[in-house]
């Protein structure tokens, strides 16, 4: 006899249906597993043998033959040990098949308890789009299944209790539905513990207003790490849409929070300088590649600190994703392609020693050795970052006062003033904010009068400006403005956007 159980796979980010067949025929005993799996399916064969006889059932001396269905995609890891084991159960009649509806996801352990898997998300969400009413995963997992909506989840700790629901014994209660309106509680840090810096935090706000990568450059402890890491905080809320988006990419790289079963905060990412080209981009040793920071920081900040400091073939990497907001890996698999649209925020210090340009005079750094340590830095990546930020130390009386500063709330507020006129303006594009816009829209939405023309020209020609440089001083002054609510970019909103083209003019010297 044959049985047909549901279950689902990963493919990159996004789930697809897979059907586990299971056929049990005369002949010398045998248990193989066809359909392209790999060696950790395979591994499978064993945790299912022994679940099945721990459970208190026979496990069948016949052939067994599993086929998962489609066989021309490759099957990875351990989510198959639960339907390979019901479809056993069915095949030999040791349990009536489940409805055609029911969908089984999960690994098990030796003595038949279930184990959460990754990726849980874009399964449930695909099993829900096949049709699939009632989805029966491990009890860690259930809350994250639950996200997809319309569809019964119920969590099974244990083979004996799913086998006792099935048969009308004793039914599991359903998962509850998740609740958007659940937050993470921890607090992200706050701009109202940085003293001064006024020049620079308006900066940041125009960058978090409008999307835009971001260079802070400074001497140490002047406290570029300590705004960097506070942008989060002036980062409009997520949409459901992009926690769904995140939450996926996160779900099947694994480090999704058991207690976070939805990603409601942007993510922060901060590798190290150590970090590899395949750290950075996503890959791995794995058949299907892993996503990389610059997915995992996908609809939040990817903040790369000590920037000269970070490997040159490491930062080659963002080239592409920061123009496409997607990153492309190529295997003998096939193509895999995640999105990785994030905000760059980098940090550095002017010259190797720090101070260089410092009021103190202390820098004993040459002009060559400077130079070779901004130019580790490439043109191409530069040219990507629409800000670069100058931040001084501070001085004295500002450190002393400790008058309190605005409150990270407070700039948010003016941050989703700004956002909302564009989500109006970019309505049904799918582009979300100005730093992302097309150069359509950029001659639509970035008219020039007659004085901010001049304006522009005058710093073309003086900042030696390239093309896509002149594109991002324009997109910062679109910011600009609709921060001030004007409809139109002003001589104002463009002078202060070159004002953030700093390194554009030292670069050429
Ligand atoms: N504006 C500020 N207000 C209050 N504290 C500050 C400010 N700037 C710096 N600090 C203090 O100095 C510490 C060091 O700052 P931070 O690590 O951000 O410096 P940095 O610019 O990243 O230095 P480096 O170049 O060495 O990495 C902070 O943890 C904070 O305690
Ligand atoms: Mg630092």
């Amino acid at each position: 006899m044959v049985s047909r159980v549901r279950s689902a796979g990963i493919l990159g980010i996004d789930g697809y249906s897979v059907l586990v067949e299971c056929d049990l025929s005369g002949g010398l005993p045998a248990f193989d597993i066809v359909g392209l799996p790999d060696a950790s399916v395979k591994e499978s064969r064993d945790r299912v043998r022994a679940a099945v006889k721990n459970c208190g059932f026979e496990f069948p001396l016949r052939r067994i033959t599993v086929n998962l269905a489609p066989a021309d995609l490759k099957k990875e890891g351990p989510i198959y040990d639960l339907p390979v084991l019901i479809g056993i159960l069915c095949a030999s009649n040791q349990l009536k098949l489940p409805p055609d509806d029911a969908c089984f996801i999960g690994e098990l352990s030796l003595d038949g308890a279930l184990r959460p898997v990754s990726g849980m998300l874009p399964m449930a969400l695909c099993a829900k789009e096949g049709g699939v009413r009632s989805l029966y995963v491990s009890a860690e997992n259930a809350a994250e299944a639950s996200i997809a909506g319309d569809l019964a989840v119920y969590p099974v700790s244990h083979v004996k209790e799913l086998v006792s629901h099935l048969t009308g014994q004793q039914p599991i209660e359903q998962a509850p539905p998740y609740r958007p309106n659940v937050r993470e509680t921890a607090a992200a840090p706050d701009f109202a513990d940085v003293m001064g810096q006024e020049n620079v935090k308006r900066a940041l706000e125009i960058a978090a207003a409008g999307g835009h990568n971001v260079l802070l450059i400074g001497p140490p402890g002047s406290g570029k790490s300590m705004l960097a890491r506070r942008i989060p905080s002036i980062l409009p809320e997520l949409t459901f849409e992009e926690s769904l988006e995140v939450t996926k990419i996160h779900s099947v790289a694994g480090i999704l929070r058991p207690d976070t079963p939805l990603v409601t905060r942007r993510p922060f990412r901060s590798p190290h300088n150590t970090v590899s080209a395949v750290g950075l981009s996503g890959g791995g040793s794995g058949r299907v590649p892993r996503p990389g920071e610059i997915s995992l920081s996908h609809n939040g900040v990817l903040f790369l600190d000590e920037l000269p400091e970070f490997r040159r073939d490491a930062l080659e990497v963002l080239r592409q994703p920061l123009e496409d907001g997607a990153v492309t890996i190529t295997r003998v698999a096939g193509t895999y392609t995640y999105p990785s649209r994030f905000m760059l925020i980098c940090a550095m210090n002017p010259c190797k020693c720090g101070w260089y340009g410092h009021p103190s005079g202390r820098c004993r750094c040459s002009a060559e050795s400077v130079e070779a340590y901004t130019g580790r830095v490439s043109g191409p990546l530069l040219d990507r970052i629409d800000m670069h930020i100058e931040v001084p130390s501070l001085k004295f009386e500002e450190l002393r006062a400790r008058v309190p500063a605005e409150r990270s709330e407070a700039i948010k507020a003016r941050v989703d003033r700004a956002r909302k006129i564009q989500t109006v303006r970019y309505e049904k594009s799918g582009v979300t904010c100005n730093a992302h816009m097309t150069p359509q829209m950029l001659r639509e939405h970035c008219r020039l009068d007659p004085e901010s023309a001049t304006l522009m020209k005058d710093a073309f020609d003086a900042l030696c400006l390239t093309a896509r440089s002149y594109d991002r001083v324009l997109k910062v002054a679109r910011t600009i403005a609709d921060l001030a609510g004007e409809s139109e970019i002003g001589a104002s909103h463009i002078a202060e956007a070159v004002q953030y083209r700093s390194l554009d003019g030292k670069r050429q010297r």
